[in-house]
């Protein structure tokens, strides 16, 4: 796809610092962002406009979740007809059809056995639903005191209670007091300089140190384990070859539920239609939202195997009563679901996992070629997912990556920092020409990067 001719700039966009002010934006430096205004005004394929008329490449799918690449007609045309049609129905005690049709088709495109979907409007509302899952189906079973639940140093499951508690990354977790009972395994990011192309082949072992917490705990107290396949916002951590089968086997021996949190890699970024799938592994919960609506209506869920949503209907009492007290006032929201509808059409329709698969080769070599580059200590690969680990400067971790960013914006392309790393995810639509371009914009980024 061909980047679209530079626009002239809109007028009518204000970015003076008193209209800014008004707006307290999420996981931004608020100070910078108002004093050096970065507004998008409009997006279409791979591209975004900005708000000075500057055409940017995309170089992470908006946050993972536009793989289709961004004002995809079929989409917007099911927003519209559906908020002309039917706005907005109770999501208690009534329902719309759109949710029962998308429902199958995220079904369809789920491990065997995960057929029982669960709305949410957001990744971390699926964690926190996948969570609170976990502990009433043990209370349901008879086994309440299985409450302790397991995450892993480095783990992003959102930032609401559940997820900063499970999760591991300590910038989200420090400010905010006491959380919901967790334990973290161990990471398995290699160490820098490990320069891995996929999956590492070692680090399977560090799974086993769930024995060390089942030794501590007890499984009789342990709820479940959570874990993204791949870990995105830490910097794309890959698992090692054979450390997601040594999770399920260990959950398995010992009644523990294995939630996986594919916000990221659901719907076709690992070159299959999940992360499990990608890996070989199945959990007993899937966690899901992003890509699939490809970022064009806030939408998650949890999907789960049927024997865990067949215990909640069987144990839950007269047939008019809840069987399971929670969910929310836009949960399986119906514009959303036209959107997720119209997304998954065109995944399937174009073919999204194979077109993925396709740029994994030519993605990975892209990316590999920038090992020598200036402040480059690592570079981890999956998919249509990379992250380059960059040397910190000397008391400031977050600087020099946030740097790169910004004059990586400046150049024309848009890439993700987080923490010490800078995250490359391209849209599925993009071009080998594009990807090669926005590596070699970062290798000239980083070798001006003092
Ligand atoms: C693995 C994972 N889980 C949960 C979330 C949170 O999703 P949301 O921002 O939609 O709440 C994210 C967001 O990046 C994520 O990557």
């Amino acid at each position: 796809m061909n980047a679209p001719e530079k626009l002239p700039p809109t007028d009518a966009v204000r970015t003076d610092a008193q209209w800014l002010a008004a707006h307290w934006m999420p996981y931004t430096g608020n100070r910078d962002f108002k004093a050096r205004p970065r507004l998008i005004t409009g997006a279409s394929g791979a591209y975004y406009t900005t708000h000075d008329g500057r055409q940017v490449f995309d170089g992470l799918s908006g946050l993972w979740c536009s793989g289709l690449g961004h004002g995809r007609r079929e989409i917007a045309d099911a927003i519209g007809r559906q908020a002309a049609t039917l706005d907005y129905a109770p999501a208690f005690q009534f329902g719309h059809p759109l949710s029962f049709e998308l429902a199958n088709r995220i079904v369809a495109h789920m491990p065997a056995g995960l057929n029982r979907v669960f709305f949410t409007d957001s990744g971390s509302e699926a964690t926190d639903t996948a969570l609170k899952m976990a502990r009433a189906y043990w209370r349901t079973r008879g086994q309440a005191g299985k409450t302790r639940l397991i995450g892993r140093t480095k783990g992003y499951h959102g930032v609401n209670f559940g997820g900063i508690s499970v999760g591991g990354l300590v910038a989200n977790r420090k400010a905010f007091g006491q959380g919901v009972e967790a334990d973290h395994l161990p990471h398995t990011q290699p160490p820098a300089g490990s320069f891995h192309k996929g999956m590492p082949p070692t680090g399977a072992e560090l799974a086993d140190e769930l024995l060390n917490l089942i030794a501590l705990h007890d499984a009789s107290n342990i709820a479940a384990v959570i874990v993204e396949p791949l870990a995105g916002s830490a910097g794309v951590i890959v698992p090692p070859v054979g450390y997601l089968q040594r999770l399920r086997e260990i959950c398995t021996q010992h009644d523990i539920l294995l939630i996986f949190d594919e916000v990221i890699t659901g719907f076709g970024r690992m070159g299959a239609w999940t992360g499990s799938e990608a890996f070989g592994v199945t959990p007993d919960i899937l966690n899901f939202a992003k890509q699939v609506t490809n970022g064009a209506q806030p939408l998650g869920g949890v999907v789960v195997r049927q024997d865990i949503y067949d215990t909640f209907m069987a144990a839950g009492g007269p047939e008019y009563m809840l069987e399971f007290t929670h969910g929310y006032t836009y949960s399986a929201h119906p514009v959303a679901c036209a959107a997720g509808i119209a997304a998954i059409d065109l995944l399937e329709r174009e073919d999204a996992v194979q077109r993925v698969r396709e740029l994994t080769p030519k993605f990975e070599a892209a990316v590999h070629s920038l090992r020598s580059a200036r402040h480059v200590t690592d570079i981890r690969n999956y998919g249509l997912a990379a992250g380059l680990t960059i040397a910190a400067l000397p008391g400031e971790p977050a600087k020099r990556p946030w740097q790169v960013a910004m004059a990586m914006y400046e150049r024309g392309f848009y890439a993700r920092y987080s923490g010490d790393t800078i995250a490359f995810a391209p849209p599925f639509v993009a071009t080998p020409a594009e990807i090669d371009r926005f590596v070699a914009a970062l290798g000239e980024t980083l070798d001006q990067t003092a």
